[in-house]
């Protein structure tokens, strides 16, 4: 991402990407960690968000598995992708084009789970504590925030850099951290570099 956009990102720039197929974020495939807490069954069966999906790897994933899955992007590139997948698929999620910051009152307390990938890192550092507010709202009480959280090391963004200490100082007060480390099963393009949490709403 050039040095101009790196003070964060509209919508227009997020379209752009997705205009000229250029999504350097994405894996091609779900995120293998993710993969990892389903077998260990960590993230369990039941209705699931992720939030900035992108393409939607991870609604394909767990659509697949039986999970009620909704995935937000406020990017008509990524809802095309991922719906033109989910059809290909004969899969059914909901996929839902909008803003995040935008999730009304019909979403209090409607998900057990939550899927964090490269969103946390995309929105600017002013945003991130509102993105706390609305996960802590949408999540039941004891719903699970399962996140892979990007330290790039570098300043400006997108991505932003997220450190150990910004995962604790923003999540610590409304979710018990049952997990944070440095995660050793990433996908290749993301190794040593991303921060494995899972978190319980208080
Ligand atoms: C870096 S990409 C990550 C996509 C996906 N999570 C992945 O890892 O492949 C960030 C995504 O978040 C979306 N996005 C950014 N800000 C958003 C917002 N406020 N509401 C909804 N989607 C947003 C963008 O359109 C983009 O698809």
């Amino acid at each position: 991402m050039s040095d101009e956009v790196r003070n964060g990102y509209e919508q227009a720039d997020w379209q752009k990407h997705y205009d000229e197929q250029d999504l350097s974020w994405d894996l091609d495939h779900v995120a293998p960690p993710f993969v990892r807490l389903f077998e260990d069954h960590i993230i369990n069966p039941g209705n699931l968000i992720v939030p900035g999906c992108g393409q939607g790897h991870e609604v394909i994933f767990f659509a697949e598995r039986g999970f009620q899955v909704t995935g937000v992007d406020y990017t008509s590139g990524a809802v095309g992708l991922l719906r033109r997948s989910l059809k290909n698929k004969n899969l059914n999620a909901r996929v839902l084009h909008q803003n995040f910051f935008d999730l009304d009152d019909n979403h209090n307390r409607a998900y057990d789970s939550l899927l964090e990938q490269t969103f946390f890192c995309a929105i600017r550092p002013d945003e991130r504590a509102a993105y706390v507010d609305i996960v802590s709202r949408i999540l039941k009480p004891g719903g699970m925030l399962a996140g892979l959280f990007y330290e790039t090391g570098e300043k400006g963004g997108p991505p932003f850099n997220t450190t150990e200490d910004h995962i604790r100082d923003h999540f610590g007060e409304v979710f018990d951290i049952e997990r944070l480390e440095k995660c050793t099963f990433s996908d290749e393009k993301r190794r040593d570099k991303e921060w494995l949490a899972v978190m319980r709403k208080k």
